[in-house]
């Protein structure tokens, strides 16, 4: 996620970067990283590891009265968070410097193609491609060159740049990544994001994607990258105060990570699969493919919320690929007799990247000489280091305790691993894996779309249930993993009682618990164990139990079995079924959680990542 602000004004520069760069620490703390202007060169400061430690830096070596100046905190993407990779980043000669935030997909070309013409890399980012970019395009028209290279690059970028042959312009540009702009009296800002420039000003103005914007002490001109021309962008007043604005106007980071999922899925697929031709590409693999065809078994190991990830994927590796997967709770893994040798892949999947049994788990598989591949969403941490490859997810730092955005996003990364293990296996035609492709492309735009009225619907019913003290969550297929993340959703942020079902399951055992006093959540989606699922919703109806069912636009027939409806947008591929019903359970979860009071972000006896066994 990164966080990046840029000052322009007659004011000392630094004090106003460190000082936004705190207010974005929120958004990635790998590494820290100023740059300004000092005598007509280019002077930085970085930094691994938090803010704290920039600042030190700053206060023991180089001080600066520059009035124009970049920074940026970094969430690491591509390359492990050292010094080295830490923005701002520069040209072979220190004549500009960038800092961005964003994934450049075809960094790995243009960075083949620059060293080829003589550039000197010295980080392992994609955006020190943008840095030589610029500079090969920089004749002595600094805007011009950066319009240039943003016409060369893929993917996604809210960028900051500043050269010293004029010293007094800062260059903001963004393409699907946040940046804003705030104006003052004699100073103008940039920042990812609102709580950075609250001190100063209180005047924004959202820039759109394809703006390019020139900000001076005097004034802000705004152009459209592609074709110059120059573009009005109202300024809006803001009137929150810094910690709402840091939740983005949100009541939690919970709520603000639900919201962010759209974005988390995108990037986790973005550059990896073509949906025309079908093909998925994940290098991260460092397997050849005649190893992949001779793997005989997988191992999905993971706790909590990654192990709910994992159940969903059995599926579709099964499906899709051909080969047997078992998910192993990472903590019960560690303590068996493991029949796990070369032909096994083992795949942990770990948000933090740091929990002591996925941790544990991984270093026996790999004893026994299986091959690791880990789905992670921290870049350098130790799940990441100590496997084989890592396939990353792009989430951005999760804060809430409850895994929300971190979970959709393991979904998606595995969801193009099965597609991978497909194609190499050539199990699954390419027009079969084009359409998987297509649905899950689709699933950003679905989420944006429906998250709102979803939520709605979800808030109305914890008005009416937050009370309850026992839910049980149904589903079928890949929907039984899905109830399972529903219930540990609402047991650990509201600490009601609740427990996930395989429905079919219900009738050895389970059903004899229905009454009035615990409500069943069904999830209902229009599959081909449809028929089932509904025939178990009736034999829990005709109990008395309550039902709120989870189903899709236009099914009608579920109204004859639920007292209550939460609708999600029908799709016709049932694959990507799971990342839309998570959804409301994950709504209904937070808004009875905030019915009883309770601390959402920071459930009690929780923490955000389990360093112990
Ligand atoms: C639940 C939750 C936990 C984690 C689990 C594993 O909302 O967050 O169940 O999923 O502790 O953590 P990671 O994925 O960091 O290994």
């Amino acid at each position: 996620m990164c966080g990046i602000v840029g000052y322009a004004g007659t004011k000392p520069a630094l004090p106003v970067l460190l000082d936004g760069l705190a207010r974005l620490e929120y958004r990635g703390y790998d590494s820290a990283g100023v740059a300004w202007i000092e005598n007509g060169e280019i002077q930085r400061t970085r930094c691994q590891g938090k803010l704290a430690g920039l600042r030190e830096l700053l206060e023991n070596g180089k001080r600066s009265e520059c009035p124009i100046g970049i920074g940026h905190t970094r969430w690491a993407t591509h390359g492990a968070p050292t010094e080295e990779n830490a923005h701002p980043h520069t040209d072979c000669t220190k004549s500009l410097v960038v800092v961005h935030n964003g994934i450049i997909e075809n960094y790995y070309s243009l960075r083949e193609q620059l060293k080829k013409e003589g550039h000197k890399f010295r980080s392992e980012t994609d955006t020190e491609v943008l840095a030589h970019l610029i500079e090969k395009h920089l004749k002595d028209d600094i805007i011009d060159a950066v319009r240039k290279t943003l016409s060369e690059v893929e993917g996604a970028f809210a960028m900051g740049v500043l050269w010293k042959g004029e010293p007094d312009k800062l260059i903001a540009a963004r393409k699907e990544s946040p940046l804003v702009l705030g104006a003052g009296e004699g100073e103008n800002f940039m920042a990812s994001d609102i709580p950075a420039l609250l001190p100063y000003t209180r005047e924004i103005i959202f820039l759109e994607d394809g703006d390019l914007a020139v900000l001076t002490a005097d004034g802000i001109d705004i152009t459209r990258i592609d074709t110059g021309e120059p573009v009005n962008r109202e300024i809006k007043t803001i009137s929150w105060d810094a910690t709402a604005a840091e939740k983005a106007g949100f009541r939690h980071f919970m709520l603000k990570e639900i919201y962010e999922q759209p974005q988390g899925v995108l990037n986790t697929f973005r550059g990896r699969v073509i949906p025309e031709t079908g093909e998925v590409d994940l290098p991260e693999i460092e397997l050849a493919d005649e190893d992949i065809r001779k793997i005989s078994r997988i191992v999905l190991l993971a706790c909590g919320t990654s192990w709910h990830a994992g159940l969903v994927a059995k599926y579709w590796i099964e499906e899709w690929a051909g080969i047997p997967v078992e998910v192993d709770l990472a903590s019960e893994f560690r303590y068996r007799r493991l029949l796990v040798d070369e032909t096994v892949l083992t795949v942990p999947i770990s948000q933090s990247g740091e929990t002591a049994d996925t941790l544990a788990g991984l270093r026996i598989a790999k004893e026994k000489g299986s091959p690791v591949i880990a789905i992670c969403n921290v870049v350098g941490s130790t799940i990441t280091r100590e496997s084989h490859g890592t396939i990353y997810t792009h989430a951005g730092p999760e804060i809430g305790v409850a895994s929300t955005k971190a979970f959709t996003s393991q979904l998606t990364a595995l969801y193009i691993l099965a597609l991978f293990l497909a194609q190499v296996k050539d199990t699954m035609s390419a027009e079969e894996r084009s359409e998987k492709i297509h649905a899950l492309t689709e699933v950003p735009r679905l989420m944006e779309k429906h998250l709102e009225e979803i939520h709605q619907a979800c808030t109305d019913l914890s008005d009416e249930f937050y009370q309850y003290r026992d839910f049980l969550y149904l589903g079928r297929h890949l929907h039984f993993p899905i109830a399972l993340e529903g219930a540990l959703k609402l047991k650990e942020i509201s600490y009601i009682h609740a427990e996930g079902y395989a429905a079919g399951e219900m009738k050895h055992g389970p059903i004899a618990l229905i009454d009035r006093n615990m409500p069943v959540v069904a999830l209902v989606p229009k599959d081909h164990v449809y028929d089932k699922m509904v025939s178990n919703v009736e034999e829990v109806r005709s109990r008395r139990g309550i039902i709120i069912a989870v189903a899709e636009e236009g099914d009608e027939n579920v109204a004859r079995v639920a007292q209550h409806i939460i609708r999600v947008p029908a799709t016709t591929e049932q694959s990507i079924k799971p990342f839309i019903f998570t959804l409301p359970l994950q709504l209904i979860a937070y808004e009875i959680s905030f019915a009883r009071g309770c601390d959402v972000d920071q459930p009690r006896n929780l923490a955000k990542s389990v360093t112990v066994e």
